[in-house]
């Protein structure tokens, strides 16, 4: 490209005198079609890169998070899954975790495993049936809702369902640390 670039320049100063206007124009118009293409070689993808977050809707996901007998009734246990959208680099960040308690034969229920404060991970303490958060002192009841210190909001519930005697969790693009866009039931 900068050879053509520089191609064009040296045309613009030295014109020859043998050189015809027609061929001097339609060096030009190639030098602005190739400039052009360039620049949206190089412009769509960093365009598309800012607005993707504005005009994309994740599609839910549903992960495997084990068979149906590994889920004790009354026991909650933490499980860790793939986020539906993991970006290649992610490594390790690209894994999510939830709480999955089985509440009969048949119905689970499934929490967020981060606080809703600043998303710290919370970790289930069965003898005082609440969700403990290391960071600030947070705490949460076994429903999930706040029972002490500073989070805001309940901790957020999965969609959970069984298919074919395994246990299926429903999850969204990561989501953000700090809980800005969770509210209950609408994960
Ligand atoms: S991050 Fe949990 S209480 Fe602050």
């Amino acid at each position: 490209m900068s050879n053509v670039a520089n191609g064009c320049e040296r045309e613009r100063e030295t014109p020859k005198p043998s050189e015809s206007p027609t061929r001097r124009r339609a060096l030009e118009w190639l030098c602005v079609t190739l400039g052009g293409v360039g620049a949206l070689l190089l412009g769509v993808p960093v365009v598309g890169f800012f607005l993707r977050p504005l005009i994309r809707r994740d599609a839910d996901v549903w992960r495997d998070v084990g068979p149906m007998d590994a889920f004790p009734a009354g026991a909650t246990v933490k499980v860790t899954f793939l986020n539906p959208d993991p970006l290649p680099w992610a490594g390790l960040a690209a894994r999510t975790a939830a709480w999955v308690r089985r509440t009969s034969s048949d119905d689970f229920v499934a929490f967020g495993a981060y606080c809703t404060h600043v998303g710290c991970p919370v970790r289930w303490d069965t003898g005082a049936a609440l969700f403990l958060c290391p960071c600030h002192g947070g705490a949460f009841s076994g429903d999930g809702t706040v029972a002490a210190g500073p989070p805001p909001r309940p901790l957020p519930m999965h969609g959970i369902r069984v298919r074919g005697g395994r246990v299926e969790v429903r999850t969204r693009a990561i989501q953000a640390a700090l809980g800005a866009r969770r509210s209950r039931g609408d994960e």
